[in-house]
């Protein structure tokens, strides 16, 4: 299985014995129809063969014979434009749909995302994050290549010592007791069994917001109990820890994310244990990496142009440095990946530029297949909502809150739009439905900039069936459906096979053309860790059906037509389908 692209390579390549790699690097999707539909550029050979472009392009397009898919060639200014015949692109997109060639032959491809911090909030910063991850892992998947999803989860770190201290400033009589005994314990443990996760951050911010260095140093002391394993910390650790995943699974559930897998999993930092650490440490001391600053272990890396990479604090704690290089090497050695992708925002890169420099001082290879996929900021501009969910909680912006609002506003526009829906459907589904576009509306504005961009939210721009958004995509999708269920239901249709001649309408071809280049979408969406390529191809995708669709009867008197224009909205509908899956969008079949 190849796509159209690759096909038009291999012709090149047999018929005029150019290199594969000039050919790949140097053909293109052609800018303009006039230009066919590929254009090959000759001005890098023009210094190898001593000849101007034009000649060059004049005598490879002397060389291509046409196929019956390559039409015709014609050279232009250092150009060998490809026409490919429209026909047989027909028959390719319909007759078998478009399929998308196996690159990755299995390879493992570690993405380590999402990675919210225990007792903090799950932020909208994390949703990116999260959304990112999640259309990678299913494109890269889909491309044939075995993804292990990491949710490398804050849950070690002395915010365990703030929670017990904002316990204790908000009911002390919970940890008066004597906690070496372990029946003196139980009074702690019910406490925190009752507790939420949300709970659990409000003692948390308690603790942080009293400001009191008593505090904080009673803080660390607990953090310093539970690396050097105290039973009773410990078992604290464990429920808090319990309580904040089942927090988060709940946002997780929504976005249709399960990290209950083997293959997609919670794998926080606490995982990586003192013996990992010390083992890294002692492998960096034996490269002569590592000093000590201040009773801080350290690796210089000024030679390097980065600040010292902090592993050990003086009073004995390890730091986020020395477990995310503890971490990559323990992958590395359960995967043996041939990439390891970190899905965190831009605020980290430094962090990652020095975590990936000691990995490779310490002469690990695979130091450069580990990729810090960055991305911006997301910034409220809108109307009351800001106000609304910063008052509630402090002022950072939930995931959770948003997602709800997100809901409750498309049950609105819904009930609005299509007030006849509620006599079409049930309840249950009704709300289904409202629940699909409000999250496909937040998870489409968050994947349709390129991801360093910072993203606008402005509720008006992100939940509406007319603009660029992912309500118009899934509202595209339903119209898809529902023509297919209606010939399927229509009385008194012969229904003939396709006839692949009679798509000749210059609308259909377009939507055949961009069909065809689904594969090297998903493909390049992957190479450049982009989901917004797929996002802006779906969104053009979908136009370009809704003008034909204004422009022509899909099912007419006459059947043949009908019947070859249903296939392609049936193909169509498949590739449709497909790439919001990959998005994390639910394809709707009715709204
Ligand atoms: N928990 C961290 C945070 O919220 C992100 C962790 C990212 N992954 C990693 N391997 N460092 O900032």
């Amino acid at each position: 299985m190849k796509s159209i692209k690759q096909e038009i390579i291999d012709s090149i390549i047999e018929q005029t014995g150019l290199p594969e790699e000039y050919v790949c690097a140097c053909l293109e999707k052609s800018a303009r129809p006039e230009w066919g539909d590929y254009s090959l550029a000759c001005f890098r050979l023009s210094k190898t063969l001593g000849k101007s472009p034009d000649t060059i392009a004049k005598e490879i397009a002397s060389r291509i014979k046409s196929t019956d898919l390559i039409e015709k060639v014609q050279p232009v200014t250092g150009y060998v434009n490809i026409f490919l015949s429209s026909t047989k692109l027909v028959e390719i997109a319909l007759k078998e749909g478009i399929q998308i060639p196996d690159y990755g032959n299995g390879k493992r491809i570690v993405i380590d995302y999402s990675s919210p911090n225990i007792a903090k909030p799950f932020s909208i910063g994390h949703l990116r994050s999260t959304v990112i991850g999640n259309a990678l892992s299913k494109i890269y998947t889909e491309l044939g290549y075995k993804c292990i999803g990491i949710n490398f989860l804050g849950d070690w770190g002395v915010q365990f010592g703030h929670i017990l201290d904002g316990i204790k400033r908000e009911d002390d009589s919970v940890l008066t007791v004597d906690m070496t005994k372990p029946s003196d314990q139980q009074p702690l443990i019910t406490f925190v069994n009752k507790k939420t996760g949300r709970d659990l951050n409000k003692y948390y911010v308690i603790s942080t917001s009293a400001n009191d260095p008593a505090g904080r140093e009673w803080a660390r002391e607990v953090f310093g109990m539970l690396e050097s394993g105290d039973d009773r910390i410990r078992c604290f650790w464990e429920i808090a820890r319990k309580k904040s995943i089942e927090e988060f699974d709940h946002i997780y559930e929504l976005l249709g994310i399960n990290f209950h897998t083997d293959d997609n999993r919670y794998g926080g930092e606490s995982e990586i244990t003192p013996a990992d650490i010390n083992n890294a440490v002692a492998e960096m001391d034996k490269k002569g990496l590592t000093r000590i600053s201040d009773g801080a272990l350290i690796v210089d890396l000024e030679r390097y142009g980065m600040p010292t990479c902090l592993l050990r604090k003086s009073d004995g704690a390890t730091l986020y440095a020395a477990r995310d290089v503890a971490a990559a090497i323990a992958r590395y050695n359960t995967y043996k990946f041939s990439k390891m992708l970190y899905v965190v925002g831009a605020d980290q890169k430094l962090h990652f530029r020095q975590v990936f420099k000691v990995l490779e001082l310490m002469g690990y290879s695979w130091a450069k297949d580990c990729v810090h996929i960055d991305f911006g900021l997301v910034r409220f501009k809108s109307d009351q909502g800001r106000e609304k969910m910063s008052t509630r909680r402090g002022t950072t912006i939930l995931l959770e809150d948003v997602l709800n609002e997100a809901i409750k506003r498309s049950q609105a526009l819904m009930k609005e739009r299509v007030p006849e829906m509620a006599d079409k459907v049930s309840p249950s589904e009704a709300s289904e439905v409202a629940r699909a576009v409000g999250i496909g509306a937040v998870i489409f504005n968050d994947l349709k900039n390129k991801r360093i961009k910072d993203v606008d939210f402005n509720w008006e721009q992100i939940l509406t069936f007319d603009g660029e958004t992912g309500p118009y995509l899934q509202y595209t999708h339903t119209r898809l459906d529902s023509l297919i269920r209606k010939y399927d239901t229509a009385k008194g249709l012969s229904r003939p096979e396709p006839d692949y001649k009679l798509l000749t309408a210059s609308e259909e071809i377009s939507i055949i053309k961009e069909m065809i280049q689904f594969p090297d979408i998903v493909k390049q969406s992957a190479d450049e860790y982009e989901p917004s390529i797929l996002s802006n191809y779906l969104l053009n995708l979908a136009g370009l059906f809704n003008r034909y669709y204004q422009i022509h009867r899909i099912i007419s008197d006459d059947e043949n037509l009908s019947s070859t224009r249903i296939c392609l909205v049936a193909r169509l509908k498949e590739v449709l389908k497909k790439g919001m899956g990959f998005l994390g969008i639910t394809p709707l079949e009715k709204m």
